[in-house]
């Protein structure tokens, strides 16, 4: 599936990306700026933060609860898309995804 993320500066990064793999490990391959995964996925950092593009909020879903309460902690704003990307798998329904990386 492919992956677009747009940055704080209006650049884009897009990938190809295995389904199965998190969309966090996918952005560190890629070396995506400003998401950085300290944790390697382990749901502690919040270091993964992105903001689904609003047009892909719905197929991708919200938050779980633990991930909802580790967004409380993020760097940057909180948006009503916010996810934490280590939790956000690729799979072929996401085909096109766009993330957006949030200025800190
Ligand atoms: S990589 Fe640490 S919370 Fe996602």
């Amino acid at each position: 599936m492919k992956v677009t993320w747009i940055l704080p500066d209006g650049a884009r990064v897009s990938a190809e990306v295995a389904a199965g793999l998190s969309l966090m490990e996918a952005a560190v391959a890629h070396n995506v700026p400003g998401v950085v995964g300290e944790c390697g996925g382990n749901l502690s950092c919040a270091t993964c933060h992105v903001q689904v593009a609003e047009d892909w909020a719905a197929r991708v879903g919200g938050p779980g609860e633990f991930e909802d309460a580790m967004l409380d902690t993020v760097e940057a704003a909180r948006g009503a898309n916010s996810r934490l990307s280590c939790q956000i798998r690729a799979r072929d329904d996401l085909d096109g995804l766009v993330l957006i990386v949030p200025a800190v």
